[in-house]
């Protein structure tokens, strides 16, 4: 027992302690985010394990606020299978879709180039005539444009079976004129409930976000009132075809978890609880 002791002592000041000292504080992850992760309290030893509390905070590059949310507190499972364990909280999640909606990173704009040559759904107002007459009347043969944006930080939960977000986007709609000025036709609402599937990749979270069903609602017209009915055909083939892919292309590239350069993790784990994600691995 006492060599088992000995190792262990060893072990934890050897390979633990480093992996504290030389966890990197600040990741920068993109040109508008980084991750805070610092300690926010001296690490606790005891008879079994170290115990570091770390921030895990996204903040912007160009203007680090503090968020207007707190986390609530993470109570992270007795777990032995591991060496090494990290629990992530909602508040990490939501910092981060805090961080990329103030920045207007939350927002596409697709015009007919962007919609597939053999798509029979055209980015039009021909092809929006055929159901909304009006349009093709007030704003012959032009193109389009529908510019696709979260409407409210978007709020993450942790939930056992992964995270669950239900955003609210908007679609504002315009007719692009002969002087390439655009001229506003009409303002959607689309609400959907949503997951993303987490995983890891070399020491990075990555994800892939799920829609449900797309629900429509028209918040402001300057063509006079319709009904949306028509246009759920071509939201929903626009936005699991050309918004879910640019968000998934993201999500796959993934966001730095605080792993000590030198220090190789294997084994690696992810199971979701209420409130948070519970990350283990060997070192
Ligand atoms: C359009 O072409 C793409 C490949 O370029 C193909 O994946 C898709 O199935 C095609 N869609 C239709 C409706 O033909
Ligand atoms: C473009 O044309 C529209 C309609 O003819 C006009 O109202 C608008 O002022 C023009 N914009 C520019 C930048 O010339
Ligand atoms: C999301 O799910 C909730 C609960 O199942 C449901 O009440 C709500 O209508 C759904 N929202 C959408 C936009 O589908």
């Amino acid at each position: 027992v006492e060599s088992i002791c000995k190792v262990v002592t060893d072990s934890v000041s050897s390979k633990l302690q480093p992996y504290f000292q030389n966890l990197p504080v600040m990741a920068k992850i993109d040109a508008v985010a980084g991750i805070d992760y610092r300690l926010v309290a001296p690490p606790t030893a005891t008879s079994e394990y170290l115990d570091g509390h770390l921030k895990g905070e996204f903040f912007s590059l160009a203007h680090h606020i503090p968020p207007p949310f707190a986390p609530s507190a993470l109570e992270v499972p007795a777990d032995h299978d591991r060496m090494v364990y990290m629990g992530l909280s909602e508040y990490f999640f939501n910092t981060a879709g805090l961080v990329y909606y103030k920045a207007g990173a939350l927002k596409l704009t697709l015009t007919d180039e962007t919609i597939p040559k053999n798509s029979t759904i055209r980015l039009t107002t021909r092809f929006f005539g055929t159901f909304l007459p009006q349009v093709a009347e007030m704003f012959p043969n032009m193109n389009m444009q529908i510019v696709i944006s979260v409407s409210t930080p978007p709020h993450l939960s942790m939930q056992s079976s992964g995270l669950a977000l239900t955003p609210y986007l908007e679609a504002e709609t315009f007719a692009i004129l002969p002087n390439s000025s655009l001229a506003s036709l009409f303002l959607l609402g689309l609400s959907t409930n949503a997951s993303v599937e987490l995983g890891t990749m070399s020491s990075r979270l990555v994800g892939e976000l799920k829609l449900d069903r797309l629900l429509l609602e028209l918040k402001h017209s300057n063509i006079g009132p319709f009904p949306v009915a028509p246009l759920q055909a071509i939201m929903d083939y626009v936005v699991p075809t050309l918004v879910l892919p640019r968000v998934n292309q993201r999500l796959q590239k993934g966001f730095p978890l605080p792993m000590p350069s030198h220090v190789q993790l294997y084994n690696l784990m992810l199971r979701s609880h209420p409130g948070f994600l519970l990350f283990g691995a060997d070192v």
